[in-house]
């Protein structure tokens, strides 16, 4: 496993952000990320900044030192604004304690009504744990689920059994989560049309309001990568994971989970994940821990990986960021772009982009509709083809910043 960090220019040690960037903060939206470094086992196709037990890293006065990059935060922006989001993810943040969980929580002012989500795995959490969570002021759970399938979750080095997730599902209700959403994975190895089927009538079972379908992407460093490049296991199918795309959109549908961005689906505009929306929109959020990323005002930063050296930064008094980098205006435009075209609230163009998606609609890729209003919207065979109609409403060929490459990955 090899995540990496973008380029960037160095971030100052103090933290400290341009004043431009300041400007205007806490009259936008406002989140806050906090990635939990700890895996109990490493999934063969995972490239996220996760730690398992035998590589060194404790978990014990972790929430410790994300508490004082907040305390940093605080002072950085003069105060920060209350969250209207919390996105606590992973790795795997049910791994620690409840008690720890809801320490950190209660350090996060938060804006009356925030959305605090938890991502948990199946098998990481139970009744009185939820029950727990719930109470510390978690409004959400999102758990990873991926598939029905036993030989699927098998193929993916998934640790729970294919009933967990939605035995997990039942029981955040029960606990009082308003919200509960499940990430599933599709196109994985081994997968069939009725593990597909399968997968999508667990989500049935599960009476969850909100879902996140991903195809299987194999990413450099995994041991995914290594497995499909020695042959030893097929290479994700496009033309199948297009299948698995229409099929499981129908079904949600029928389900009432709507999409709203082209990998997720709710049941309502309170179900959608706001925090993940922000991403969307290039709001501004803090991202607390090891390899977080965070965007204030048009300045991006991430952190240092590892989370010892993380923590040695903040012991040391000084900013764990690694690296910055403003975005010039061809790269936000491009960004709200490539971002804004995933959304079913479509992108509103540009006057230079009306040509070429004239031609996208032509092709059955954009919706005639609201193209008439100046607004791109994918249709279901636009949102298989999103990467390629996003390069082709790409309004200048200046290349995606690297960090935003990463942008959204959280569910
Ligand atoms: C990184 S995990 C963190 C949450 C939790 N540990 C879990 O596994 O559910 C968040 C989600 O990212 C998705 N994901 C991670 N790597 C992926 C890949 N290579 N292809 C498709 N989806 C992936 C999975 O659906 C997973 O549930
Ligand atoms: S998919 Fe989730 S459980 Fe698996 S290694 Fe990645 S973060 Fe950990």
């Amino acid at each position: 496993m090899s995540p990496r960090l973008p380029d960037g220019e160095p971030a100052p040690a103090d933290g400290a952000l341009p004043a431009h960037a300041l400007a205007g903060l806490g009259t936008r939206p406002f989140g806050v990320y906090v990635h939990v470094p700890f895996c109990a086992s490493r999934c063969g196709y995972c490239d996220f900044n996760t730690y398992i037990p035998g590589e060194g890293v404790r978990r014990e006065g972790y929430v410790d030192a994300v508490l004082a990059e907040w305390a940093l935060a605080e002072r950085v922006l003069g105060g920060a604004p209350p969250a209207a989001t919390v996105f606590v993810g992973g790795g795997t943040p049910t791994l620690l304690p409840v008690g720890e969980l809801a320490r950190l929580l209660a350090a996060l002012p938060r804006a009356p009504g925030a959305e605090v989500t938890v991502e948990a795995n199946p098998d990481s959490v139970d009744p009185a744990y939820l029950r727990a969570l719930r109470a510390a002021g978690a409004t959400r759970l999102s758990l990873g689920m991926q598939s029905a399938a036993g030989h699927v979750l098998a193929a993916l080095d998934r640790s729970h059994t294919p009933g967990a997730a939605v035995a997990a599902a039942r029981a955040a209700r029960e606990a009082g989560f308003e919200h509960v959403s499940l990430d599933l994975i599709h196109g994985a190895p081994g997968e069939r049309d009725e593990d597909w089927e399968a997968t999508l009538a667990a989500v049935a079972a599960a009476g969850v309001d909100h879902v996140s379908a991903y195809p299987l992407t194999v990413e450099p460093g995994t041991r995914l990568h290594a497995q499909v490049r020695r042959g030893a296991l097929p290479a994700p199918d496009a033309e199948l994971q297009a299948r698995r795309y229409r099929r499981g959109d129908a079904a949600l549908a029928a389900l009432g989970l709507d999409w709203y961005e082209i990998c997720n689906w709710a049941a309502d505009d309170d179900a959608r994940c706001a925090h993940n929306g922000g991403y969307w929109r290039s709001h501004d959020w803090w991202g607390l821990g090891p390899g977080a990323h965070s965007h204030v005002g048009g300045v991006r930063w991430w952190n240092v990986l590892h989370p010892e050296r993380y923590a040695e930064r903040l012991r040391a008094g000084r900013s764990p960021a690694a690296g910055r980098e403003r975005l010039s205006d061809g790269q936000r435009a491009l960004e709200r772009t490539l971002l804004g075209i995933r959304l079913r609230e479509g992108l509103a163009l540009e006057p230079v982009q009306v040509d070429a998606a004239a031609d996208l609609a032509a092709d059955g890729l954009l919706d005639p509709d609201p193209l008439d209003h100046g607004v791109a919207r994918l249709t279901l065979e636009g949102r298989i083809a999103a990467d390629a109609v996003a390069l082709a409403l790409a309004p200048s060929p200046a290349p995606l910043s690297p960090s935003a490459r990463r942008a959204g990955t959280s569910s």
